[in-house]
């Protein structure tokens, strides 16, 4: 026995062998956990566990929880990604992402002369994509779920009725927002009235909206009542969306992607997410460094993970779409040699430059605007889903008859090539705009295993950030030892090729590495962020509990038992 164990640490070059135990600091459960945007939402995912539901029916009901509870980003009116990983091993992706509606064209965003018009693809009614969210909790139900459909929206529509407590952080938003929210939907619109902190909000539309669909199925939104109400206030408020685009979505069942780290098998979601091929190409750049013996956020650690970044959102730009409608080279875009040869021009005395990758000049902004959820249920299945509207509160347009925001997902293409979208990303041919097409997402819903065992469940909001939140905080927890929680709350960087900026946290970095850094040619932005990222995530510790890492960057909660 204890030949194969030196034999095995041989052979695994690089591989941890975790001899000293992190110390957890999140909440540590022995069976059970939901990490997600708001307690509600945690809750009401545990409750369905502890009534011997599993893992997929904490989806539904945690999913359905955040439309209530997080209307921000929480949606019935946006779409998102899931993967899953059973106790089995067997692993799989959900894809409940927008489309394009059928009178969608390629350049429904340009003006007469081909130019962008600005907020077109944002704040106006053609910017909805068609919702995902029903369609994809009903696909997890019906393929993997355990208790009736009732028992699991039950909680959800009793929530929608007795109200939710307005957070701090919920006031604030709220007031940031108001005056886009009462210009699109005038001042009786619930959510433009003036709601203070501890107030209660109740969603009586909402909850009826629920009760319907808890009773009609998934047919109720694409097909009946709602259906028609939906598709009415979408043509009065100048949206593109018919009753047939409804009738006609589906969710799609994908093959995840998967590659290795080391010791690691990281699951995530492929294409029409730009978050699993980016993580892999990210993952596989930097993995001849040694990352631990540099230290966390170093600056030769910065350098190593900024450069493969820079890299990676390049090949993002040019090569992804829906695969469904483009052919994406996915196999040699992760292939190791041509990887290698990608990092084989940086060296760490002087910055590469993204001119010299590939031109361009663009500004954005991060935001944590969707929202990601973590669950592991009692049986050892694990689920990583993340849901958006696209920005916050989506296109604004909130339909009062029904209770939710619609999405403004339709920014998310490439509405021409090289010219950036809300966050700064570029894109080209493989994703424009196109009927039924799926825009490119960088969502990151990951699946970790190690040693084929389930070791962490992890995904964020952010936009384009998501990428390389989830990347740190995998990073944190495996190379430079944190707990979930710690690895959860570290300060994050983040670079995506185009601007050619470090973006950083602002306040969280020794201004010796910024000095070292600029030094070496790299432009450091501490300014147009906040915050990168939105980490909801749970490790599984060496004695088989978890740790849970909410992110304290919003009012997020690990819930579990
Ligand atoms: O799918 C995407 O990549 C974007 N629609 C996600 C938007 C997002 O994360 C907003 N929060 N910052």
């Amino acid at each position: 026995m204890k030949k194969i164990i030196i034999l095995l640490s041989v052979f695994c070059v690089g591989c941890k062998t975790q001899s000293v135990m992190v110390k957890p600091t999140g909440l540590v459960v022995d069976k059970a956990m939901v990490v997600s945007a708001r307690e509600e939402a945690s809750k009401i995912g545990v409750e369905i566990m502890n009534k011997g539901g599993n893992a997929f029916d904490a989806m539904v009901a945690t999913e359905l929880a955040l439309a209530v509870a997080y209307p921000y980003a929480g949606n019935l009116g946006g779409g998102g990604f899931m993967v899953y990983r059973k106790a089995n091993g067997e692993t799989g992706t959900l894809d409940y992402r927008e489309k394009a509606p059928l009178a969608a064209t390629k350049d429904m965003f340009l003006d007469d002369k081909g130019n962008v018009i600005k907020g077109k693809s944002t704040t106006t009614a053609l910017a909805i994509g068609i919702p995902g969210t029903i369609a994809g909790v009903f696909e997890v139900h019906k393929k993997l779920g355990s208790l009736p459909i009732e028992e699991i929206l039950k909680p959800v529509i009793e929530l929608a009725e007795r109200g939710v407590i307005v957070t701090n952080k919920q006031e604030k938003r709220l007031n940031e927002y108001r005056n886009e929210l009462i210009k699109i939907n005038g001042v009786n619109s619930l959510l433009s009235t003036v709601f203070k902190e501890n107030d209660t909000i109740k969603y009586p539309a909402l909850a009826a909206t629920l009760r319907r669909i808890s009773k009609n199925g998934r047919d109720e939104f694409y097909k009946g009542e709602t259906a028609k109400i939906l598709v009415q206030y979408l043509q009065e408020k100048g949206a593109i969306i018919t009753m047939e685009d409804l009738a006609k979505y589906e969710a799609k069942w994908r093959t995840p992607l998967t590659f290795k780290y080391k010791d690691l098998k990281i699951i995530s979601m492929p294409p029409p997410s730009s978050g699993g091929i980016c993580l892999a190409q990210i993952f596989k750049m930097i993995a001849p460094y040694d990352l631990e013996k540099m230290g966390h956020n170093s600056s030769k650690s910065i350098q190593v993970i900024v450069e493969a970044e820079r890299r990676a959102y390049a090949d993002r730009s040019y090569f992804l779409g829906d695969p469904d409608f483009v052919k994406i080279p996915l196999k040699a875009l992760m292939a190791d040699d041509y990887l290698k040869q990608r990092m084989a021009n940086f060296n760490f005395d002087k910055a590469t430059l993204s001119s010299d990758i590939k031109e361009g000049n663009v500004n954005y902004n991060e935001s944590t605007e969707t929202t990601h959820y973590s669950i592991v249920d009692q049986f050892g299945n694990a689920i990583a889903a993340t849901t958006t509207l696209n920005a916050g509160y989506g296109s604004k347009y909130y339909c009062d008859a029904l209770g939710f925001f619609l999405n403004n997902e339709m920014d998310d293409f490439s509405t021409k090539p090289g010219e950036p979208n809300m966050f700064g990303l570029v894109g080209n041919e493989a994703n424009s705009i196109a009927p039924q097409k799926r825009m490119l997402s960088s969502m990151t819903p990951t699946i970790v295993e190690k040693n084929e065992k389930l070791f962490m469940v992890v995904g964020s909001p952010g936009g384009s950030t998501i990428i390389t939140s989830v990347l740190q905080t995998i990073l944190n927890v495996y190379e430079y030892s944190l707990s979930m929680q710690e690895a959860v709350n570290a300060p994050r960087f983040h670079h995506q090729w185009l601007p050619d900026l470090i973006t950083f946290e602002p306040n969280t970095f020794d201004t010796k590495t910024f000095d070292i850094l600029k030094s070496k040619g790299y432009k450091i932005n501490e300014k147009t962020t906040p915050v990168i990222g939105k980490v909801d995530a749970i490790l599984v510790l060496p004695n088989q509990t978890l740790e849970g890492g909410a992110d304290f960057r919003g009012d997020d909660k690990a819930v579990g038992f």
